[in-house]
């Protein structure tokens, strides 16, 4: 896919994920390997560099889930964002899914700004999921990230 110059592809060759990219969106290095191994990994380019980064799994029930998304810094609050999240739910309709999943925490105010622009609606709640999951503390916006908020785009209407 291209647009303004930025093509999305998918990443056959999953031991040249951009990791420190992946790593802006999750801090584990075991959830990501997992997800990468396990998923479909897509990168945005500007040219021949990397500039963005998502992986999608797949769920039960018809669901795909967006379990990374990430935009270079310097290439934020460029619309990439808004990109990667078009091309999941194209990616999605076009392989029969009827569910489009994503989860952030409870700290991350501009992503569930993000998410819910995008036709996002909130789902549910994985009450203390970083805390379980995550040995470290995580702190954004002044607040602490102890919750796992999901997120659905129903593809079927
Ligand atoms: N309040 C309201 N809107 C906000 C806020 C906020 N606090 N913060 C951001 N937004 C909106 C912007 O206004 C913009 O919408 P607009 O165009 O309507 O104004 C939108 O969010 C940003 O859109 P993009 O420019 O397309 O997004 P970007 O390219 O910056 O990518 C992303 C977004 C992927 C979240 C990027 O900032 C990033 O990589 N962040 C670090 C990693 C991260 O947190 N990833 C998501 C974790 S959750 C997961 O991976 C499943």
């Amino acid at each position: 896919m291209t647009n303004s110059g930025i093509t999305i592809e998918r990443l056959l060759n999953i031991s040249s994920a951009p990791m420190e990219l992946l790593q802006l969106a999750d801090p584990s290095i075991e959830q990501i390997n997992q997800y990468l191994q396990n998923g479909y990994c897509f990168v945005a380019r500007a040219g021949s560099g990397i500039i963005g980064v998502m992986i999608l799994f797949d769920q039960i029930a018809s669901s795909i889930e967006i379990k990374n998304i990430a935009v270079d810094e310097n290439w934020q609050g460029k619309g990439i964002g808004k990109q990667l999240l078009q091309f999941a739910e194209s990616f999605a309709l076009q392989h029969s899914y009827s569910r489009l999943l994503i989860g952030t925490g409870n700290s991350s105010i501009g992503q569930l700004a993000l998410y819910q622009k995008m036709g996002f609606e909130i789902s549910g709640i994985k009450k203390n999921f970083f805390l379980i999951h995550y040995s470290e503390p995580i702190f954004e916006n002044g607040i602490q990230c102890k919750h796992m908020i999901m997120l659905e785009k129903d593809l079927s209407r």
